[in-house]
């Protein structure tokens, strides 16, 4: 290969692992927030009433398990009246399940 297309092609990878690296980090406190989750759950003594409090949800659940119930709840009970995130990225979700950790 030309060795200056190869400096060009090895410049590109490099910037490419930095703008990789640098991407910010979906906040999950604030999501929770933003998405409405507070609104009807509640977590650590703050939100609401109508659905389930998630303060301790991560020791009775999988992450894999609540990964699928933000995307979609109907798949764990039909009923459900919880909407579907199914927009979220799953870096979002991720973010998410760490606060819930947190
Ligand atoms: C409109 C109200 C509403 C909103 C908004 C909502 N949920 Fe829910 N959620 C519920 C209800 C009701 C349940 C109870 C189970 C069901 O109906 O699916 C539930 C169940 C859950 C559960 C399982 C709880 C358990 O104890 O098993 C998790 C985890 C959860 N929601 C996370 C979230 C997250 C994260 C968000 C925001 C991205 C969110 N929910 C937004 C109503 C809501």
């Amino acid at each position: 290969m030309d060795r200056r297309l190869s400096v060009v092609v090895a410049v590109l990878m490099v910037v490419g692992v930095v703008l990789f690296m640098v991407q910010p980090q979906p906040d999950g406190k604030e999501l929770f927030r933003s998405e409405g989750c507070i609104n009807c759950h509640s977590f650590k003594g703050e939100g609401g009433e109508m659905a389930p409090d998630l303060t301790s949800v991560t020791q009775r659940r999988s992450d894999e398990w609540i990964r699928q119930q933000i995307r979609n709840s109907k798949k764990h009970n039909p009923d459900s009246r919880m909407p579907s995130f199914n927009y979220l990225s799953g870096r979002q979700i991720d973010a998410i399940i760490r606060y819930l950790k947190s």
